[in-house]
């Protein structure tokens, strides 16, 4: 019988993470069965399709279409579904990816259904209770049977955790495969023409996270820092439809009609890799971007108060300055002076992250 695996996606930040995974374990076809689920958390066209299409990722074999909810509801729905499907399937491994809502509800019906689990982009923490990926990734560490770590503080977490060491892998980060492998296709993006900008003369913003678009006040206050980075540079923001539902909600749509920032739809992965790396420097509360423009050596401003990745604040090009204008603007002047750090790529964010989690599962469960 062929070992069969069955990899867990649901929001936009897995597929990046997936992708090059996937690709991988197709090519061992003949030994491993492999099949993919999309839980649907995220099903709009521009979070989810245009990124299987731009990563050439195969369609899943089987679609949830879970949609949107609260906390519970969403978890809660994912798992009634997911059970039903490993069930059927049996797998002998499910891999989950990242720290989203779906990853860790896989985790948990797996664990019960004593299936194993892997967990790509294990460890990392920003202990910081308060933020729902926090709690995701607490949970699926402790339930999962193979960690796969993207940096070292990782390992250093989940020691201290009391994970056994035999369980856990610093393999690097798979988001870099994805990166390294597309990064040529993404320069020849046209987007920069169709938005009349010129290569490091903009500034590429990202903000979704509930700490600072579920508040008005908090909403406000950094749309405030936003104009006054858009009086000096141009401003494109890709907006999240959790922040422009906010916006429409919180009476803010107006006020954003300022000169200099340019508000446009979430992009795909190509274009949004081009928007990055052709940047001046990138104001974010995202996760994965830290990582993305430390192998870019694009200069992050992170507007968080933690980071779950500090070596991209310690070796690479991102500040954590948290949503303090002074800080934020003082390290805006730092970066157009050209005075701001030079940045470091962490150790395996080498492009062959996916190669290393393959070995090591057909070593450990195949017995390959
Ligand atoms: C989720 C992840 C977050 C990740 C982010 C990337 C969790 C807890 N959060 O946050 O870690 O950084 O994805 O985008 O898993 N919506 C749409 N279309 C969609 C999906 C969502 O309009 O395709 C709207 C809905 O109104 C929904 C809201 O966005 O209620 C939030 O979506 P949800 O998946 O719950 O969380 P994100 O904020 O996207």
């Amino acid at each position: 019988m062929k070992y069969k695996i069955i990899c867990v996606v649901g929001a936009r930040p897995n597929f990046m993470k997936s992708a090059p995974l996937m690709k991988k374990l197709l090519i061992h076809k003949n030994d491993i069965e492999t099949l993919l689920i999309h839980t649907g958390q995220h099903y709009d066209n521009n979070l989810s399709q245009l990124f299987f299409d731009d990563l050439k990722m195969p369609a899943p074999d089987v679609y949830l279409g879970v949609g949107s909810g609260s906390h519970g509801e969403q978890t809660a729905n994912i798992m009634l579904k997911l059970e039903k499907v490993f069930l059927k399937e049996k797998p002998h491994l499910v891999v989950v990816f990242g720290d989203v809502n779906s990853t860790m509800a896989a985790a948990i019906v797996a664990a019960k259904m004593c299936i194993k689990v892997a967990h790509v982009e294990s460890g990392l923490r920003s202990f910081d209770r308060t933020m729902p990926e926090e709690l995701n990734r607490i949970v699926t560490d402790h339930l999962s049977d193979f960690l796969f770590v993207t940096e070292k503080s990782g390992m250093e977490n989940l020691s201290h955790e009391g994970i056994s060491p035999e369980k856990v892998f610093f393999t690097g980060n798979i988001m870099i495969d994805s990166l390294i492998n597309n990064l040529e296709i993404a320069r020849r993006s046209d987007l920069l023409e169709k938005l009349s900008l010129s290569p490091e003369n903009y500034v590429a913003l990202t903000l979704h996270r509930p700490s600072n678009v579920d508040n008005k006040d908090v909403l406000q206050k950094l749309l405030a820092i936003i104009k006054e980075v858009a009086d000096r540079l141009p401003v494109v923001f890709p907006c999240h439809p959790r922040t422009q539902a906010n916006l429409a909600e919180f009476g803010l749509s107006g006020t954003i009609n300022t000169k200099g920032l340019k508000i446009i739809e979430p992009l795909g992965y190509l274009d949004f890799m081009k928007l990055l790396s052709e940047s001046k420097f990138v104001l974010t509360d995202s996760g994965g971007i830290q990582e993305e423009t430390t192998y870019l050596r694009i200069p992050c401003i992170t507007i968080r108060e933690t980071t779950e990745r500090p070596i991209t604040a310690e070796i690479g090009s991102n500040i954590v300055t948290g949503t303090d204008s002074d800080k934020i603007l003082e390290t805006v002047e730092s970066i157009i002076s050209g005075k701001f750090k030079e940045g470091k790529i962490p150790d395996l964010w080498d492009g062959n992250t996916a190669d290393r989690i393959v070995s090591i599962i057909r070593q450990n469960i195949s017995g390959k």
